[in-house]
């Protein structure tokens, strides 16, 4: 275990401050201060406090990684940080940061694509992926379909959202129900006592006239309108808006699709590994659905624990690892903070 590089990974794209260590596959340490609570009364992440916090966690975060891991920043082999897509004011924080760290200590950077990381992470908790593999990243900024031949050197989009991202739709579902942010968790809750059949609403990018175009895209606002009409509809008779049915039944709708569209893109391709990353894999009844319907085609569904799901830097960390087993070059120390990060770049290339 000692011959394994020990990589350490730092994510500040959105409203996480994330310090991951990994050595190889292992966790080290996964330190993690979060914005969230600043963002609440907003009902979504306002970039301008998400870059403050940041400036303010990032040291302290790196010490607790650090600590936790119990070694020093002599002792890693190479520093990743996610270069993009992201919020460019928050990756600014990060990216800088982990220059001024490689700089001090004379160590390698690698400036990686945080969607990658999404999908590394996974091999902390499970092990080398199976190539080819089906990458389903849903999260507040990002619902896609990937396939994944060779992680370092790149993936291949295979379908993404055209409009809304899934966490995006949980997260104002759950503002219009009153029910506060981020509404995927909350809505996760109260699902639990509703009943998912009750009303039926819309699967966007479903019918067939979508299947030549949109096959493996997603759309999530027609649905969000629906719930919004629905529920105005009840308020405007003066009936009580049944919570509950109402998480339950939108819940099933994104994950109805989410689930569906990721079986077919592994069908089609005849992959028989589906990885399931970003924030939204932590809803309960996502796993529940995709663990039966892949089992129903001999698929093998992989989920981090739902800590991992979400934002962190052991994801970056994780990323890192691949990048440097596989004698991929450094990023130079110019290298960008680039929010709009294509998926085809795994990592800035030296
Ligand atoms: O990956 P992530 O932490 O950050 C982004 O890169 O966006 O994902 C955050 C998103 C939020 O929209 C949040 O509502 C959603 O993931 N989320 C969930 C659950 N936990 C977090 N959505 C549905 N069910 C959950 N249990
Ligand atoms: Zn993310």
């Amino acid at each position: 275990m000692r011959d394994e590089p020990l990589v350490l990974g730092i994510e500040t794209s959105c409203d996480e401050t994330g310090v991951g260590i990994v050595r190889g596959h292992t966790l080290l340490a996964d330190a993690l201060a979060s914005s969230v609570d600043q963002h609440a009364r907003f009902g979504g992440v306002v970039p301008e406090v998400a870059s403050r916090a940041h400036l303010e966690a990032l040291v302290p975060t790196m010490q607790r990684a650090l600590d936790e891991a119990g070694v020093t920043l002599a002792d890693v082999d190479a520093i990743a940080v996610t270069s993009g897509p992201g919020l460019a004011g928050a990756l600014l924080v990060g990216v800088a940061a982990a220059k001024g760290y490689a700089l001090a200590a004379e160590k390698p950077i690698y400036g990686v694509n945080h969607l990658a990381a999404h999908v590394a992470v996974d091999t902390l908790e499970h092990g080398p992926l199976p190539e080819p593999a089906v990458a389903m990243l849903v999260s507040g900024g990002h619902s896609s379909l990937l396939l994944v031949d060779d992680l370092t050197a790149g993936v291949t989009p295979l379908g993404a959202t055209i409009d809304d991202a899934a966490g995006e739709a949980f997260d104002k579902v759950a503002r219009l129900l009153g029910l506060g942010f981020p509404g995927g968790p909350i809505i996760d809750r109260s699902a639990r006592d509703g009943d998912a059949a009750s009303i039926h609403f819309p699967r966007g990018l479903t019918a067939p006239k979508d299947m030549v175009a949109h096959r493996f895209d997603f759309s999530f606002s027609g649905l969000k309108t629906a719930v919004a009409r629905w529920v105005e509809a009840r308020e405007r008779a003066g009936e009580p808006v049944p919570v509950a049915d109402v998480s339950a039944s939108f819940q099933e709708a994104v994950c109805d699709v989410l689930t569906a569209k990721a079986i077919d893109a592994c069908r089609s391709d005849g992959v028989r590994t589906l990885v399931i990353g970003g924030g939204v894999a932590a809803n309960s009844r996502l796993r529940v659905l995709a663990e039966e319907r892949a089992a129903r085609h001999g698929i093998a569904v992989r989920v981090p624990r739902p800590g991992l799901c979400t934002d962190n830097g052991a994801m970056v960390a994780a990323l890192g690892s691949h990048l440097v087993k596989a004698g991929i070059a450094p990023s130079r120390l110019d290298l960008p903070a680039d929010s709009a990060m294509g998926l085809t770049e795994v990592s800035v290339p030296g």
